[in-house]
């Protein structure tokens, strides 16, 4: 077995993460592997905004401003606090372009490839990644806040950062489980 499908077959994501998220070379080499997704037309459908420090505070309350019932106090704070649960959140833009023969769909799927590319890229230099979305992934005014221009989509929040505690094993399907030849 090669040393990429031994680390795909037991990656996992991480939950659980704290200081230090990972340096500028890393980050630039995992940016690089992102944007080695495929890519048809080579329309680059995809951007990226790097939050870490103060910009998770900021971040917190774009979260918090989006509830939409502002009544409710602890949920309010639970979306002010989630983004400290890592030390840098990267957050995945997918920006598609018109283009006669590439439609939308195909540039939104690019641009979660390249996230995938990214996530793994990092855990390879050693980190932990969580990709997560939620309401606030769908949010205009988080979009708003995070300056997404008029067609552009939040991929996702990948939490990021050193692993605190590794998660407990998830169960893995077995392949028969989702694949059948065709014809049969
Ligand atoms: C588009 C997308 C959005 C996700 N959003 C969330 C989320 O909001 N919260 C969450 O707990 N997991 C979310 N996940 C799932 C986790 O990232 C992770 O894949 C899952 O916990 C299974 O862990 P594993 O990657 O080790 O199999 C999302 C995954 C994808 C692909």
């Amino acid at each position: 077995m090669n040393s990429l499908t031994d680390f795909l077959l037991n990656r996992s994501s991480e939950p659980r993460l704290q200081a230090p998220a990972p340096d500028q070379n890393v980050l630039n080499t995992a940016l690089a592997c992102a944007a080695r997704a495929p890519d048809h037309a080579l329309l680059r459908p995809w951007r990226y905004l790097i939050v870490e420090g103060e910009g998770l505070d900021a971040l917190g309350e774009l979260f918090a401003r989006s509830c939409a019932d502002e009544a409710d106090n602890q949920k309010w704070e639970k979306l002010r606090k989630s983004p400290m649960r890592a030390p840098m959140v990267i957050v995945g833009i997918a920006s598609p372009k018109v283009h006669p023969k590439v439609p939308e769909i195909e540039q939104v799927m690019s641009a979660a490839a390249s996230m995938s590319f990214l996530a793994l890229a990092l855990q390879d230099a050693g980190f932990g990644v969580m990709w997560r979305t939620g309401d606030v992934a769908y949010s205009q005014s988080v979009a708003q806040g995070l300056g997404l221009a008029e067609g552009e989509s939040i991929t996702g929040f990948l939490y990021t950062g050193s692993i605190v505690s590794e998660k407990p094993r998830v169960p893995r399907p077995e392949v028969a489980e989702f694949v059948r030849r065709w014809p049969q």
